[in-house]
């Protein structure tokens, strides 16, 4: 079977995956994050579980990590079960130098920012693309469904443009793993990314944005390099 060849992207995807599959040692419960660098993280976690005997466990942040944790084989568990979790390792849409970040173009933000806040460290994986000097958004934001048209109000008011995440194969918006909408919310700019964080997150019916701002102390990034991994923060 021939397999196509890996985009430059993705193989920097790859580097980072790979490299912060290395962080796990044996006995770690792993805040597993959702999207494509994170995929490549489980695959190399998995060839670690076979190749080295590693026990660990993972707490999924979406059902497509559910699902491909399961097909791998990687053993999951609740985080109701978990008094806590480790490391979570996560990718990112956008990083500044501060290493704020913007979440939420694959919907999974609201669970993974709860599974970064339960986790001691988080790292997040990234190809180079993702870094920016200033958030720029969009930034996703889940809400209700019942508050859609306040929440859409409040954000045309704070100026900039909103549009309502519409499916892929489904006719109408994208319904989160919580059963929620998401909308793509593209302020004027970003220049204090903290306080448009509580700005959006104030407004009734808002569930989250996909703003992190308050995880940079416990942050390492690990951005996928032509030459090797290139670490930022701790
Ligand atoms: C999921 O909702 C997102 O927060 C992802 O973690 C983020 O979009 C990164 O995805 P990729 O690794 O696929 O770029």
């Amino acid at each position: 079977m021939s397999t196509s060849p890996l985009s430059p992207q993705d193989k920097a995807k790859r580097e980072a995956g790979y490299k912060a599959a290395e962080y796990i040692i044996n006995g770690m419960t792993i805040g597993l994050g959702t999207g494509s660098t994170v995929a490549y993280m489980m695959t190399r976690l998995k060839e670690r579980i076979t190749e080295e005997g590693l026990s660990i466990c993972g707490v999924p942040t979406s059902i497509q990590t559910t699902m491909r944790a399961m097909a791998l084989g990687i053993p999951l568990v609740g985080l109701e079960q978990v008094e806590k979790i480790d490391i979570a390792i996560d990718g990112a849409d956008q990083l500044d130098p501060e290493l704020r970040l913007i979440k939420g173009r694959g919907a999974a933000h609201v669970r993974e920012r709860i599974i970064a806040d339960a986790s001691e460290r988080l790292i997040i994986v990234a190809d180079p693309s993702k870094i920016c000097q200033q958030l720029t958004g969009p930034v996703p934001i889940e809400i209700i469904p019942f508050s859609m048209s306040h929440v859409i109000r409040r954000l045309s008011d704070l100026g900039g443009t909103v549009i309502v995440r519409e499916g892929v194969k489904k006719d109408g918006p994208v319904i989160s793993d919580n059963g929620n909408i998401i909308l793509d919310y593209t302020p004027p700019a970003i220049p204090d990314p903290e306080g448009l964080e509580t700005t959006i997150n104030m407004i009734p019916g808002v569930v989250s944005c996909g703003i992190f701002t308050e995880f940079t102390k416990k942050t390492t990034v690990i951005i996928g390099e032509k030459n090797g991994p290139r670490i930022i923060g701790l």
